[in-house]
């Protein structure tokens, strides 16, 4: 399948099935920011209600950056791993006493910023600045692999390589943003990791793994 084939399908799959979640309504770099960084090792429906409570107490950076530090550790209580909460914090005072509140707008300068791993990084180029860089998270490893037939190991750092240039040459330098959302949403309600329904899926007829039933052996992960 041609890279526009693929990438005008899943935009279109996602015009239809797309969940309606705050964080796509919006492109402002905070939200985004705070929704990822929620939204690491977490599931949308445990995240939605923590995203909600921290975007209504703290509407801005600036907000987010004066709070005392045990208020926001106290409301991230019950979503684990709470380093996630002390660099959301420190990361917010630190843009909001170095750089006058002004988030970060490349990936290479978003990725300086704590917390912020190369997936956060490039979900916030694309969705806040339509920067045309590729997300790689569990969702696209498994959407590729399978469409395109890549057998690497998504453990190995060689493997993650190969994907994220992959990735960065299938992405669609006018529709970055919908386009990484997309693919992220079918990997999450379409191409499910277990016994996907593959029979209502737009890409079939030029899906490998379908094609050669391999579905579930794709993608390959090897133990750590
Ligand atoms: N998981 C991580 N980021 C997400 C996003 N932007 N939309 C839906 N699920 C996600």
């Amino acid at each position: 399948m041609s890279p526009k084939v693929f990438s005008e399908r899943i935009l279109e799959w996602y015009g239809v099935h797309k969940r309606d979640l705050p964080w796509r309504n919006t492109e402002n770099p905070y939200f985004i920011w705070l929704s990822e960084i929620i939204l690491q090792q977490t599931r949308v429906s445990q995240g939605l209600p923590y995203f909600e409570k921290f975007a209504e107490n703290y509407p801005s950076i600036e907000a987010l950056a004066q709070a005392p530090e045990e208020e926001v550790m106290r409301l991230w209580q019950g979503l684990g791993y709470y380093s996630r909460a002390r660099n959301l914090h420190a990361c917010a005072k630190e843009i909001f006493e170095n750089r006058q509140s002004t988030f970060p707008k490349t990936y290479r300068e978003l990725l300086q910023l704590k917390g912020v791993g190369s997936y956060t990084a490039a979900a916030i180029a694309s969705f806040a600045y339509g920067e045309p860089v590729a997300v790689v998270d569990g969702n696209v490893f498994r959407v590729l692999s399978r469409v395109f037939g890549i057998s690497e190991d998504i453990m190995s750092s060689k493997g993650k390589k190969t994907f994220e240039s992959f990735a960065n040459m299938l992405i669609p330098k006018n529709s970055a943003a919908a386009y990484n959302q997309a693919i992220m949403e079918f990997g999450a309600l379409q191409c499910v990791p277990k016994s996907p329904d593959c029979r209502s899926c737009p890409l079939k007829e030029g899906c490998f793994a379908y094609q050669k039933s391999m579905v579930d052996q794709l993608p390959v992960k090897s133990k750590k």
